[in-house]
């Protein structure tokens, strides 16, 4: 029996699928699992002649200085790969792409200042991601995107100083995330992570050490406990207004928005302008003090003049508010009508109706949560004579609001 159980050995040590470098040992698992154990070698890279079968590599605690693109070809099947201890500064974009089985990477302990994030795109099936102890100082924005196995993920023990919002949404099976010893900014940026620490399931690890670096009167306070005060998503309120233009009535109608705001810090005002005729304006800041013609002024204060409103003027002005926790918009579509008797589509029962002057046209907070819902602001110019039978250039300017809830063109 024993002659036949080495032979045996032999064989199965020999078999192409149990190749095994050098430097390793390697060994199938009761579950049939092949592993290649290659820890605590002194080795400065990924030795070559693994089987193509390895399933499980470990590294550890070796010198390995970088990954190429290529280091791990020879192994698509794992789906363990340990990598910790070791001197990685750089890991090639590519170098994890092709392991589509992995479920655990631990790249921990070694000295990353970046990570091909856009290799975890195809990772579908991670379930630990460990990249603490490392140099990383950001997350781009979606880095975890689509890792919907991801339980565990350690990034404590880093240099990051902010996150984007959103960073830990869709990972549906996250239950344990460590960010503790970080630098933490916590800017308004930051906001957003209490609210997700309360409201997620999965457990912040070392809670009680993931604390603020900055700014100064909040350092050593955990970013779970950024005061709310501080930071208040932006609500804006859009109003309207009309009159003649400052030339006089020839010059016809200058419409005027107003779009006020509120939060903390205080929002700033961008206005995206989507006219009927299709031209699309989007504007940063205030335009009213820079040179040039312009045809939409927006000033610092919140409001947005378009003198000599005309009928190619016509569409959708969208106010947003912007600050650090969030953003909100509120719109209006205005039509211009003809001199023929507006009147007649106005909703009876509108007590605003023909009043010109401002009137409250979107409400950011209180009507509108969504902030997608628009009314319908319609600008008329209707001749004296059609009134008062006098002749004359002159026009009667007034304003109609027609509540419609939804923008209907
Ligand atoms: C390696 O895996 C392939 C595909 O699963 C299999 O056909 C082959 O027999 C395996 N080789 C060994 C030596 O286990
Ligand atoms: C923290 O973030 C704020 C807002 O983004 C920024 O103005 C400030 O300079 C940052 N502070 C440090 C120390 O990085
Ligand atoms: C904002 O400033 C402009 C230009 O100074 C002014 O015409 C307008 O009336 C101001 N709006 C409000 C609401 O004060």
């Amino acid at each position: 029996m024993a002659p036949l159980l080495g032979v045996l050995a032999l064989v199965t040590l020999l078999s192409p699928g149990l190749a095994c470098p050098a430097p390793c040992s390697c060994s199938t698992k009761k579950n049939g699992r092949l592993l290649a154990e290659c820890a605590y070698r002194d080795l400065r890279e990924v030795p070559r002649g693994l089987s193509p079968n390895v399933t499980i590599l470990t590294l550890s605690a070796n010198r390995l200085g970088r990954l190429g693109r290529a280091a791990l070809a020879e192994a698509p099947e794992l789906q363990s790969l340990w990598l910790g201890y070791n001197h990685i500064s750089a890991v090639e974009p590519g170098a994890f792409a092709h392991l589509l089985h992995l479920k655990n990477l631990d790249l921990s302990h070694n000295r990353l200042a970046d990570f091909p994030w856009q290799d975890l795109r195809g990772l579908a099936g991670l379930q630990i991601l460990k990249l603490s102890n490392n140099r990383l100082s950001w997350l781009p924005r979606g880095a975890l995107a689509g890792l919907r196995e991801l339980r565990s993920l350690w990034l404590n023990d880093n240099a990051l100083t902010t996150l984007a919002r959103g960073t830990f949404e869709a990972l549906p099976a996250l239950s344990q995330l460590q960010l503790f010893h970080n630098p933490f900014n916590c800017s308004c940026k930051l906001f957003w992570l209490k609210e997700w620490a309360q409201s997620t399931s999965a457990a912040l690890s070392g809670a009680g050490s993931t604390l603020c670096a900055a700014p100064p009167r909040l350092r050593g306070r955990a970013v779970t406990d950024i005061p709310g005060a501080l930071c208040v998503a932006p609500s804006a309120q859009l109003t309207y207004l009309s009159g003649p233009a400052q030339g006089g009535p020839e010059d016809g109608l200058t419409l005027s928005l107003h779009c006020s705001v509120a939060g903390s810090p205080p929002p700033e005002i961008h206005w995206r302008v989507r006219t009927a005729g299709g031209r699309r304006v989007d504007i940063h800041g205030p335009t009213a003090a820079k040179a040039g013609r312009r045809r939409f002024l927006a000033f610092k204060n919140g409001t947005m003049a378009i003198p000599g409103f005309g009928k190619e003027d016509e569409g959708t002005y969208t106010c947003l508010a912007v600050n650090e926790v969030g953003e909100r918009e509120v719109s209006v579509s205005v039509a211009l009508a003809g001199s023929e008797g507006p009147a007649e589509e106005l909703p009876r029962d509108d007590p605003q109706a023909g009043q010109p002057g401002g009137h409250g046209c979107a409400k950011g907070d209180e009507l509108d949560p969504s902030g997608m819902g628009e009314k319908l602001v319609i600008v008329y110019h209707m001749p004296r004579e059609a009134r008062s039978g006098a002749g004359g250039r002159e026009f009667r300017l007034g304003i109609l609001p027609l509540a419609l809830g939804l923008l209907l063109w």
